[in-house]
């Protein structure tokens, strides 16, 4: 089969004045696939991200979403090519209820006809319908009129995916999305990320290696700001060079 990626990043660069955070990375996001990017802390996950999303400008490189080159647009431009990630807690308006904060998001997204999944026979999921899909897909329908700033730590990180989701992304990127969390919240979140394959793709970076195997089926490998290696969970899992990049037992000992 010849699918074609989604995302495909190619010999992308990323200086910080003289320090290279991110060398010659290429990425190829196959679509309706959990792809996540791993590796030690600074290996340049986040700045990889940034990059891809538009956060910062590359220094080289070239970055095609859907056979469009997205490079050189900036951040607000590239969501309306189908990438979003998830807000940070600071991002939510914590005196407003949940579904408010969805409402507010919502506002600020262009429904896109490309976008199928969105679209009813009837035509596109009217604004309160999207939330309450969103609501649903991230367990928070429950949760839809508290106060966003009362959430529990773990409702308040998948109330930042729901943001993120409202747009309607064809990729959505999420940066340690169970950081801070407890066990109980961490499965449910392993869960829902697991779900978002039908609706998206999923870019993701995790330190939690039980989650990252479990549900990854694509798992990249950085160090040092390059890709060390790349492959399905079982290659990684049993892959030296990947356990040296570590050094020690992450890989096999759960999180980081
Ligand atoms: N704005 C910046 N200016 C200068 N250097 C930076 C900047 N942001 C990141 N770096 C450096 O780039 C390198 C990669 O950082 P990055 O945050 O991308 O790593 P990471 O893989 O996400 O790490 P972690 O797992 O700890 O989140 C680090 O050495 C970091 O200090
Ligand atoms: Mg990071």
């Amino acid at each position: 089969m010849n699918t074609q990626a989604v995302l495909d990043a190619r010999q992308v660069s990323k200086h910080y004045g003289r320090f290279l955070a991110v060398d010659n990375v290429n990425l190829r996001v196959m679509p309706h696939t959990i792809h996540a990017v791993i590796g030690p802390n600074g290996a340049g996950k986040t700045t990889l991200f940034h990059s891809l999303t538009g956060t910062v400008p590359i220094t080289q490189g070239s970055i095609v979403v859907n056979g469009r080159d997205v490079s050189r647009l900036p951040a607000h431009k590239r969501v309306q090519h189908g990438i979003a990630r998830s807000f940070q807690v600071t991002s939510l308006f914590p005196e407003l209820s949940v579904r408010e904060n969805l409402r507010i998001a919502a506002q600020g997204t262009v429904p896109r006809q490309a976008l199928r999944f969105w679209t009813l026979p009837t035509g596109p999921l009217s604004h309160a319908e999207r939330i309450d899909d969103v609501l649903e897909r991230m367990g928070l329908t429950a949760t839809q009129h508290m106060t966003a700033g009362t959430l529990a730590h773990g409702q308040q990180r998948r109330l930042e995916i729901a943001m993120a989701l409202i747009a309607q992304p064809q990729i959505v990127f999420l940066d340690e999305p169970t950081s801070g969390m407890g066990v109980d919240d961490i499965d449910a979140m392993k869960q829902l990320i697991h779900g978002l394959k039908s609706l998206c793709t999923v870019v993701l970076i995790e330190h939690n290696m039980g989650i990252v195997m479990d549900i990854s089926d694509t798992i990249t490998v950085m160090q040092q700001g390059r890709v060390l290696v790349e492959g399905p969970p079982d290659a990684i899992r049993n892959n030296d060079k990947v356990r040296q990049a570590y050094l020690g037992n992450m890989i096999t000992g759960g999180q980081a």
